[in-house]
């Protein structure tokens, strides 16, 4: 028989939210919304299903390994050298592969506890601790992170703005806090939802590579650009060092020909990825109206998704959305049971989702009463 390594009973798995044809086989529904990933609702960029929509052919070939033309672009956008950047199918896969190259026995590596929780799962195939420090007001505590600092931490991990409170720590703090993090310490920061924040103050990651060789920012395809679908991401190294540290242990061709070739032109997108911005910038402010409206508690979001906090069972809410066929997230995995998170979708989404919370609210009211 095969022997099962026992540590594995501990590994947390990653739940994504159900795909739309698995809802449909359960609850036998046409109609399902799913406003749980944070996907783009609002389809693919045009110029990357262009750019790929001839290339089916050529799949007969191994990609290139390093995504040359890839890195090569982001290297020209971001004036930063090609050798410093990683690319790989999606950045939660480039978080693991950070992890599992930098930390040894013994090592720790912080994060929030309301947070990602992909972080999680890449330090728990490490030998290594993952240590939560609590956010303060729904926000990554970054004094709380400075004070947890040991001589065995390695990584801090951070999401900025944060999933799935949609919190954004700002430029100063940011700032501040990188002063003081001691250089044998790996800042990875997560900008998964760089291109849907509003806030000016946000401190965008590839400005500080030059000046701390300990950061590595994450960036995605898979939100403003459409490409969730394809699995595709990059990490900006401030050092080359780490970079080719990681690079060690990434598998071979991890990114797909036809994922290179899209996110090679929905770089260029812009007007994809400013109608993306605009449109969810619309559907959250009608999402706050409506929270507003029905009292429901929620936080300001710099991303495609709101995080709220109702005063009954989040969990129960979620369940009963499902059961009408609207698919949202409660957030207990990402250490936060007390709310759930939905996806800005178009507005037609947006509509019946409010419509279907709203008779739910009133059914849970009417009951306690
Ligand atoms: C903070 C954060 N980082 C990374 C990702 C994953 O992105 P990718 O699809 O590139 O793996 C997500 C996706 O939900 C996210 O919320």
């Amino acid at each position: 028989m095969i022997k099962i390594p026992e540590k594995l009973d501990k590994f947390e798995v990653y739940v994504p939210g159900k795909p739309i044809e698995e809802a449909k086989r359960e609850l036998g529904f046409e109609r399902i919304i799913k406003l749980a990933s944070n996907e783009n609702p609002f389809g693919v960029s045009p110029m990357a299903i262009e750019a790929i929509k001839n290339e089916l052919k050529n799949v007969n070939l191994y990609p290139d390994s390093s995504s040359y033309y890839l890195t090569k672009k982001l290297s020209g956008i971001f004036s930063i050298p090609h050798e410093n950047i990683l690319v790989g199918p999606g950045s939660a896969v480039i978080a693991k592969w950070i992890a599992s190259a930098l930390i040894e026995e013994g090592d720790e590596a912080l994060t929030a506890d309301k947070t990602f929780l992909i972080y999680k799962i890449a330090m728990q195939e490490t030998p290594g601790n993952l240590i939560k420090v609590p956010l303060r007001n729904y926000s990554y505590d970054l004094e709380g992170m400075l004070n947890k600092i040991t001589e065995k931490t390695r990584i801090i991990f951070m999401a900025n703005p944060n999933n799935p409170t949609g919190t954004l720590i700002k430029r100063e703090e940011f700032e501040e806090f990188m002063e003081r993090v001691p250089d044998s310490i790996l800042v990875v920061y997560d900008e998964a939802y760089r291109e849907y924040v509003e806030d000016r103050q946000h401190p965008k990651g590839e400005e500080y590579l030059l000046k701390y060789k300990n950061l590595v920012v994450l960036r995605t395809f898979s939100k403003a650009y459409g490409l969730a679908g394809m699995r595709v991401g990059y990490a900006l190294f401030g050092d080359v060092k780490i970079k080719e540290a990681v690079w060690k242990v990434v598998p071979p061709f991890p990114v797909t020909y036809l994922a290179q070739l899209a996110a090679i032109a929905a770089l260029d997108d812009h007007e994809f990825v400013r109608m993306s911005y605009e449109k969810n910038l619309e559907g959250k402010k009608y999402l706050y109206s409506q929270f507003k409206r029905l009292g429901l508690k929620y936080l300001e979001s710099n991303t495609n998704f709101i995080f709220a906090l109702p005063e009954s069972d989040a969990r129960n809410i979620v369940r009963k959305l499902f059961n009408k066929g609207i698919i949202i997230r409660h957030t207990r995995a990402f250490g936060a049971p007390e709310g759930f998170r939905v996806t800005v979708g178009t507005m037609e989404e947006n509509r019946e989702f409010i419509k279907e919370l709203e008779e739910i609210l009133e059914e849970i009211s009417s009951n306690s009463d």
